[in-house]
């Protein structure tokens, strides 16, 4: 029979079943179901609601179960529909009738909630350590290469002349607002919702602060409809990946970009790259191409949770069940991506040359010449217009802006002198950027140093 069997005079259908049991995926709380079991316990035993003899068979019950559990000795079965319900059977069956008083004041609809909240705490932790990691890995990589020039892009044209390093960090800047996003979504899904009860809280003297300190929690959370009914948590954490997500997949894309022949920026390690089985000569990049695709999947994740939750009366519903997979499947999804696109990152072979090369052609330094004149005294506006000229007339001999005589730069403007060379350099061009933010070595010095105090901040 069923643990909620008592009211039904029938077996469940087969296939109902089937479709009502969660223990497939939920299994995975059964660390956290186990631990707000002994904290639920603990309490109802400090506040008389059961005999210290019951909380010492229940503690030690579950601590088998767990110890079990990690041994693999244990099988769930369906037959208990969830992981809540497989837990307390087995109890029940270890320790007698001290397993059927567990569930005093409390539902299954509050200790899903609590364990659910619990694991995306974990969770959290974990994600936040692997980006932390690839920090590292862009500190180490953009300090070997703040001197090399390379072109910055808009519109995927050749723009202004930036380092690698520069572009290296501005993923550092992302990486780490991917790290405050997961711990704002920690801070505040830090409060307890056991005790909500399934809806209506208890007539039974509990102690909710007990049980939120005895977890962790800051304290429990203020309204028993809410406690049992939200899955902010979930949702902002979704978000949080779906974000983080994104910027691993245009990461991605540019690592696909650079180690294309059209452009060579970069060298994939071996071991980060594949061949194709018929062409012999072809190294791929699979690593990027994955994490840009895996990147779908959880946006669909996402939008799959903001839809089941998006028309749900209060309180609980047996829709929300389907909250966990996504999560599940977000997070192994991007704790599968990030320690591999680390090791990509950390060993692939940085190539200054052709970056340099490709620098040298698409008048990157326009704005710098644009700017000399303007220092000179002519009005930006001016300055912008001659140069645009200059440009015009190099591209039809097929030349650089360095390579026009001062003659010919004269005929466009007097107020050029031989200085114009050093302003035209590509290597002054990149150092004088000094600007804060801005690509000039002691810069991106500075943001490297920004990034190593934010890992350390956080690895006490
Ligand atoms: N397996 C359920 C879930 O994941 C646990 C809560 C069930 N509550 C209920 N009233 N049927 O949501």
């Amino acid at each position: 029979m069923k643990l909620w069997g008592g009211r039904f005079s029938k077996e469940t259908d087969e296939l109902v079943n089937e479709l009502n049991a969660s223990i497939s995926f939920d299994q995975r709380l059964y660390r956290e179901d186990i631990q707000g079991s002994i904290v639920h316990a603990e309490m109802l035993g400090a506040q008389g609601i059961i005999s210290q003899e019951d909380v010492r068979a229940i503690t030690e019950g579950l601590e088998g179960i767990l110890a079990d559990v990690e041994a693999g000795k244990i099988e769930f079965t369906p037959d208990n529909e969830d992981i809540h319900m497989n837990v307390e059977a087995l109890l029940t069956a270890r320790i007698g009738d001290a397993g059927k008083r567990l569930h005093t004041a409390r539902s299954r609809n509050d200790q899903v909630a609590l364990d659910f909240r619990l694991y995306v705490r974990r969770e959290i932790g974990t994600v936040i350590g692997q980006i932390l990691e690839l920090e590292a890995v862009l500190c180490r990589r953009a300090r070997e290469c703040r001197s090399a020039v390379m072109p910055g892009y808009t519109h995927l044209q050749r723009a202004q002349p930036i380092s690698f390093a520069q572009h290296l960090l501005a993923y550092g800047a992302m990486f780490r607002r991917d790290v405050t996003r997961l711990e704002d979504c920690r801070r505040r899904l830090n409060e307890c919702p056991l005790g909500s009860g399934a809806l209506a809280g208890t007539t039974y003297p509990i102690d909710r602060f007990r049980t939120a300190a005895g977890l962790g929690f800051d304290g429990p959370m203020g309204n028993s409809l809410d406690g049992v009914a939200d899955r902010d948590y979930a949702l902002e954490l979704l978000s949080a990946l779906s974000i983080l997500m994104t910027h691993l997949s245009r990461f991605a894309e540019e690592v696909i970009l650079w180690c294309s022949w059209e452009f060579k920026f970069v060298e994939l390690d071996d071991a980060y790259a594949t061949g194709s089985s018929i062409m012999p000569q072809k190294k791929n990049p699979d690593v990027a191409e994955l994490v840009r695709g895996k990147t779908g999947r959880v946006y669909g994740d996402l939008m799959g949770l903001l839809t089941v939750m998006k028309g749900l009366p209060l309180a609980y519903n047996k829709d929300m069940q389907e909250d966990k997979e996504p999560v599940f499947d977000a997070l192994d999804t991007a704790e599968m991506c990030l320690p591999v696109f680390a090791g990509m990152i950390d060993t692939m072979t940085i190539l200054p040359e052709n970056m340099r090369k490709a620098a040298g052609r698409g008048f990157i330094n326009a704005t710098d010449c644009a700017d000399y004149l303007t220092k000179k005294g002519m009005p930006f506006r001016d300055a912008y217009t001659a140069t645009g000229k200059l440009v015009a007339a190099c591209a039809a001999q097929g030349k650089t802006l360095e390579e026009l005589s001062l003659e010919e730069l004269r005929a466009v403007s007097d107020l050029f002198n031989q200085d114009v060379y050093e302003a035209l350099n590509l290597e002054n061009c990149m150092a004088l950027r000094g600007s804060y933010g801005g690509p000039a070595e002691a810069e991106t010095t500075r943001q490297i140093e920004e990034i190593e105090a934010f890992i350390k901040a956080r690895s006490q």
